[in-house]
C-alpha cells in the first residue's frame, strides 16, 4: 500500500483542464493544497496558461509549484484528480454521459498506471459513481486509493439550504446526501443535525421545517446542478472547491468524515458498486465506510439508486 509518505512534499495531478478542472486547481492554491500541482489536457496552451495564471495568484496565498504535466508527472505524485470528460448539457443527465465518458477515462488510467502512479485516485467526471468504479477496475488499485467525489458537493447543497432556511451558519449543518451523485440521490434527513440537534428536535421550535419542506429541500438539492446549467451551461465552482477539501482532507492525513463514492462490500445490503456514503480519508485514502443506520423508506431509496447505478454501470461496462 503506498500512501501519502512525504507530508513535507505534497504533489497532485489534475487531469482535465476544463471548467472544473480549472476551478479546482484554482481552489487548491487559494487553500494552499498540495506543493505541487501538475495540470494535464490535451490542450497543452490552456494548461500552460492556466498554470502561469493560477502561479501569479500564489505570491498572495501560499508557495506552490503550477505547471503544465504530462502523464509522466503522475510517477511520484501523491494523488491524481481526473475531471476529464464531456460535461452535462441542458436537458442531460449525468447517466447519459456513460459512454462517452467511460472513453476518455480508459485512455487516461492506462497511461497513468503505466507511468508507475501508486498514490490515489479522485474522480470527478460524470457519472461519476460509474467512472470510479471503471477507474478501480482500469487500474487494478486497491479500493482505498480509488475515491470519487460522490455527494460531497449535493450534501454541500443540503447544507446551504437547511442553512438559508434557518438563518445558520452552513458550517453548523451536519448531514448527507446519500447514494447516486444524480437524480435518484436523497437526503438521510435521519441523521441530519443542526448544532448537534436532530430536524425532529428542531420542528418544535421551527415549525417552518414541515415534512414538505424537508422534501423540497431534498428536490432542490437533486435539481441543483440543472438549475446551474440553464442558468450559466455549467458547474464548476462547487464542485472544485469540493474537490480541493477531499484533497486537503488526504494530504493533511485528517481521518475526517467526507460524503465520498465509495466502493460498497456489503454495507447498506450493496455489493460491488461505488456509491455515495460518509466515510473516513486519511492519507491512505479510505480508511473506513461509515455506514448510516437507514430508515425503511431511506434504505428503499437507496436500493432504488444503487439499482439505476448497477443497471447503467452493466450496459457501459459491456
Ligand atoms: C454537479 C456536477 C458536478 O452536480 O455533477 O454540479
Amino acid at each position: 500500500m503506498t500512501s501519502i509518505t512525504n507530508k513535507n512534499h505534497t504533489k497532485v495531478i489534475l487531469v482535465g483542464d476544463g471548467a472544473v478542472g480549472s476551478s479546482f486547481a484554482y481552489a487548491m492554491a487559494l487553500q494552499g493544497t498540495a506543493n505541487e500541482l501538475g495540470i494535464v489536457d490535451i490542450a497543452k496552451d490552456k494548461t500552460t496558461g492556466d498554470a502561469l495564471d493560477i502561479a501569479d495568484a500564489t505570491p498572495y496565498t501560499y508557495p506552490k509549484a503550477v505547471y503544465s504535466a504530462d502523464y509522466n508527472d503522475t510517477k511520484d505524485a501523491d494523488i491524481v484528480v481526473i475531471t476529464a470528460g464531456a460535461p452535462q448539457k441542458p436537458g442531460e443527465t449525468r447517466l447519459d454521459l456513460v459512454n462517452k465518458n467511460l472513453n476518455i477515462l480508459k485512455s487516461i488510467v492506462e497511461p497513468i498506471v503505466a507511468a508507475g502512479f501508486n498514490g490515489i485516485f479522485v474522480v470527478a467526471a460524470n457519472p461519476v459513481d460509474i467512472l470510479t468504479y471503471g477507474t478501480l477496475k482500469l487500474s487494478g488499485f486497491p479500493k482505498e486509493r480509488v475515491i470519487g467525489s460522490g455527494t460531497s458537493l449535493d450534501s454541500a447543497r443540503l447544507r446551504k439550504f437547511v442553512a438559508q432556511e434557518l438563518q445558520v451558519d452552513p458550517r453548523s449543518i451536519h448531514g448527507y446526501m446519500l447514494g447516486e451523485h444524480g437524480d435518484s440521490e436523497f437526503a438521510a434527513w435521519s441523521h441530519t443535525t443542526i448544532g448537534g440537534l436532530t430536524i425532529a428536535e428542531l420542528q418544535q421550535s421551527h415549525p417552518q421545517l414541515t415534512n414538505d419542506k424537508l422534501v423540497e429541500i431534498n428536490e432542490r438539492v437533486v435539481k441543483a446542478a440543472y438549475e446551474i446549467i440553464n442558468l450559466k451551461g455549467a458547474t464548476f465552482y462547487g464542485v472544485g472547491t469540493a474537490l480541493a477539501r477531499i484533497c486537503k482532507a488526504l494530504l493533511s492525513d485528517e481521518n475526517t468524515v467526507l460524503p465520498l463514492s465509495v466502493y460498497m462490500e456489503g454495507q447498506y445490503g450493496l455489493n460491488d458498486l461505488y456509491i455515495g456514503s460518509p466515510a473516513v480519508v486519511n492519507r491512505n485514502g479510505v480508511r473506513e465506510i461509515l455506514e448510516v443506520p437507514l430508515s425503511s423508506e431511506e434504505q428503499h431509496k437507496m436500493q432504488q439508486s444503487a439499482a439505476q447505478l448497477k443497471h447503467i454501470a452493466n450496459e457501459g461496462f459491456e
